[in-house]
C-alpha cells in the first residue's frame, strides 16, 4: 500500500504544534498501525530527522498505552478495539491517514502523540482499590455473589485506562472511566466496604484535575475499545447521591 500520512508534531507541551505530511509505499495490507508507524520512523531516523513519538506498550489490547485519533475518531475506524488491534487492511491503498493525540486538557501533549494521562492514575489513587483486608483466594471463594453482580462486575473492570472515552467527549469528561472502576468495585462484597469515600473522592478529583462533566451524548461509549456502557456513568450518579445522603 502507497499512503499519505498526515501527523500531528509537536515539540514538547509548550510548543505550538502543525500537521507534517509523509509519504510511505510497500506498507503490508498485514501489518498493524503501529509497524507502519515503526517502518515511518525507521525511515525518518535513517534520513536523521526526529522520529515521531506516541505511546505503545504491549500491543495485545490490554494496557491502554496506544491511544491516538486516526481520521477523526480514536483508536481508528475500527469498533471495539485498540490502535494497537488495527491493521492496515482497514484503510485503502492511496488513503491519507490524518494522526493526532488525544485532545483534553487534563491529557496534556508531552511531544507529539504522545499525552500526559497521569490524571487517570491520581483518579486511582483516590479511591480505585480496596484497601481492607478481604482474605485470601479462598476467602473470596467463599462470598457468595449473584451472577448478575459478578457478571457486572467484570464487565466493568474490561476497562483498560486508554482514555479515548476523555478524548471522544465534547467535555472531556472521566465519567466512563470512573464509572467503570467505582461499578467494578462496589458491585463486589469486598469493595462496597469503601464505596462511599470512593465515590465522594474520585469525583472531587475529577473536578480537580479539569474533567468536564456527563451530559449523555454517548461518544464515549461508541468510542470505547473495551465496549464499557454508559450504565456505569448512571451507577457513578446513583452511588453518588447515595453518598451524599
Ligand atoms: S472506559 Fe473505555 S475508553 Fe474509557 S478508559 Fe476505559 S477502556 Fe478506555
Ligand atoms: S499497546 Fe497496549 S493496548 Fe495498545
Amino acid at each position: 500500500m502507497n499512503l499519505k500520512l498526515k501527523i500531528w508534531r509537536q515539540k514538547d507541551p509548550n510548543s505550538r504544534g502543525n500537521f507534517v505530511n509523509y509519504q510511505l509505499q510497500n506498507i503490508s495490507s498485514d501489518s498493524s498501525f503501529l509497524e507502519m508507524l515503526d517502518v515511518l520512523n525507521e525511515e525518518l531516523i535513517s534520513r536523521g530527522e526526529e522520529p515521531v513519538i506516541y505511546d505503545h506498550d504491549c500491543r495485545e489490547g490490554i494496557c491502554g498505552a496506544c491511544g491516538l485519533y486516526i481520521n477523526g475518531r480514536p483508536h481508528g475506524p475500527d469498533s471495539l478495539i485498540t490502535v494497537c488491534q488495527l491493521h492496515m487492511r482497514k484503510f485503502r491503498d492511496g488513503d491519507t491517514i490524518v494522526i493526532e493525540p488525544w485532545r483534553a486538557r487534563a491529557f496534556p501533549v508531552i511531544r507529539d502523540l504522545m499525552v500526559d494521562r497521569s490524571a487517570f492514575d491520581k483518579l486511582i489513587q483516590e479511591g480505585g482499590y480496596v484497601s481492607v483486608n478481604t482474605g485470601s483466594a479462598p476467602d473470596a471463594n467463599n462470598i457468595p455473589i449473584k451472577k448478575e453482580y459478578a457478571d457486572l462486575a467484570m464487565d466493568a473492570a474490561a476497562c483498560i485506562g486508554c482514555g479515548a472515552c476523555v478524548a471522544a467527549c465534547k467535555n472531556a469528561s472521566a465519567m466512563l472511566f470512573v464509572g467503570a472502576k467505582v461499578s467494578h468495585l462496589t458491585l463486589l462484597p469486598q469493595g462496597r466496604i469503601e464505596a462511599r469515600d470512593r465515590v465522594r473522592h474520585m469525583v472531587a478529583k475529577m473536578d480537580e484535575l479539569g474533567f468536564g462533566n456527563c451530559t449523555n451524548t454517548g461518544a464515549c461509549e461508541a468510542e470505547c475499545p473495551k465496549g464499557i456502557k454508559l450504565t456505569n456513568i448512571a451507577r457513578l450518579n446513583r452511588e453518588y447521591y447515595k453518598a451524599a445522603l
